[in-house]
């Protein structure tokens, strides 16, 4: 009796200080288009709460806003986003998945590429259809943004690639001026590494596409290693999960290309579908997401997994797995990390941010799917979602991409 009357009075102060911290004011001033998620506020929801069942259907917006918004869990996503925030759709197009995957900013004409869904919803790219590469303009994009228009729609131009390119899905750059695209292939067409041409003729050089005479299952992203210069890429089972490439015939693995000797090997594996890649600015740790929720079906019993490692200072290997971080809706896509180490995932709300500790402090939430997203230097953000494309002005600063 008097343990629990003494508990209940515990328990009464405890939901007190709840109270009045999750209900005090935020302490900061609220960017534009934000709203303020005090974690105290809703980690007791009680028994007649509405859960959560599908991580994919059912998304987290407790203040019932409506996208796009900044969502803020920890005031440090404040100073992130800055005094000027802004949260611009500059392209729409819902008939068509135009925009999923492969963003590269190409810093010499403010451009940005990328390319359409590869063998999912509104791709219209499958065992005999190619997916379509494209890019837009930031200029362009900027000037309507900064004209007011409440409905803007600049113009998103297809490259006219050569046939080498089949079903891109991962793209960096620029490296030596180039953008650099995987491809997972198509039907028997393998998987490829290419250099792509950023302005016209767009002509392409593929400098790799199979392992010692074998192909690649479907390779999904990439990125260059500033401090040594090689390529690192994931490869994983999505061309077959998406009824375009043949069964599998290799693990799921990240690998290095070294471009100088040409050596292929393998740096990674243990996933149940890798995706995204990033390395810290300072080259010294690699994340890679695992999507595995992700299959033919939904399983949310599978990682939903952000990890990072060290990279092995003579082998390049990544050692040292841990988890970073889990998405709490969708699946953590592509990946990239700013200059502070924040990290940005493209998940099933948007764009997901932790800080460097993996600590959620806040999202670019749109209320669908992003895939990926790139910075377009600093304060800039190029947010990939599908049918549409964003861009977020804000204060982050960015990591460069460029190589060398
Ligand atoms: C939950 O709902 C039931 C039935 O409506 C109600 O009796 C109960 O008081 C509610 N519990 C709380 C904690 O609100
Ligand atoms: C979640 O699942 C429970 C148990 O199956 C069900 O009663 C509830 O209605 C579901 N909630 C939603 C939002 O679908
Ligand atoms: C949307 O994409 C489809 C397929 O490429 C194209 O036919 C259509 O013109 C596009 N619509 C707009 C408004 O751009
Ligand atoms: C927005 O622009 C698009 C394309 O320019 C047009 O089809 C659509 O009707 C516009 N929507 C509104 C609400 O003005
Ligand atoms: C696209 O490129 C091919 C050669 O790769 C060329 O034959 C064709 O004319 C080009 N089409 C356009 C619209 O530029
Ligand atoms: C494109 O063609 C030019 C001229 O032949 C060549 O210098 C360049 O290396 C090519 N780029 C790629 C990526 O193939
Ligand atoms: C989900 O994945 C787990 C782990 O692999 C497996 O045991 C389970 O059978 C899967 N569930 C379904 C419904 O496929």
């Amino acid at each position: 009796m008097k343990v629990a009357s003494a508990g209940a009075a515990a328990v009464a102060v405890l939901s007190a200080l709840t109270y009045s911290y999750a209900n005090s004011a935020p302490p900061f001033t609220l960017p534009p288009q934000s709203v303020y998620i005090n974690p105290l506020s809703y980690n007791v929801l009680g028994p007649n709460a509405t859960w959560r069942n599908n991580t994919y259907t059912t998304l987290f917006n407790p203040t019932n806003a409506t996208p796009p918004f900044f969502q803020i869990f920890d005031p440090s996503f404040a100073t992130l986003l800055g005094p000027s925030a802004s949260l611009n759709r500059v392209a729409l197009n819902t008939s068509f998945a135009f925009a999923h995957e492969a963003p590269v900013w190409v810093p010499e004409t403010d451009e940005v590429t990328f390319t359409s869904n590869d063998g999912g919803a509104l791709g219209y790219s499958d065992w005999s259809h190619n997916s379509v590469v494209s890019k837009i303009s930031l200029t362009e994009a900027e000037a309507a943004i900064a004209s007011g228009n409440p409905n803007i729609s600049i113009t998103v131009t297809p490259l006219n690639l050569s046939d080498a390119i089949q079903m891109t899905n991962g793209g960096t750059g620029t490296y030596y001026g180039n953008i650099i695209l995987v491809t997972s292939g198509r039907a028997l067409l393998p998987s490829s590494i290419a250099l792509v041409n950023p302005s016209p003729p767009y002509n392409v050089t593929v400098i790799l596409d199979n392992f010692f005479g074998r192909q690649f299952n479907s390779l999904n992203d990439v990125k260059v290693h500033k401090p040594s210069g090689n390529i690192f890429f994931t490869d994983t089972s999505y061309g077959y999960i998406n009824h375009f490439r043949p069964a599998p015939t290799l693990p799921n693995q990240v690998y290095r290309l070294d471009p100088t000797t040409g050596t292929v090997k393998v740096v990674a594996d243990g996933f149940v579908r890798n995706n995204g890649i990033a390395f810290s600015n300072d080259g010294l740790t690699a994340f890679v997401t695992d999507t595995g929720t992700t299959g033919f079906d939904t399983n949310q019993t599978l990682p939903a997994t952000i990890y990072a490692y060290d990279i092995d200072p003579v082998t390049q290997a990544f050692t040292n797995r841990r988890v970073f971080a889990y998405a709490d809706s969708g699946v953590p896509d592509g990946i990239q990390v700013d200059a502070d180490g924040n990290v940005f995932s493209g998940c099933g709300d948007g764009v997901e941010v932790w800080n460097k500790e993996g600590v959620l402090i806040g999202k670019i939430y749109l209320g669908t799917t992003s895939a990926n997203l790139v910075f377009a230097g600093n304060g800039r953000l190029v947010i990939l979602a599908e049918t549409a494309i964003y861009v977020a002005n804000i204060n982050l600063q960015a990591q460069s991409l460029v190589y060398p």
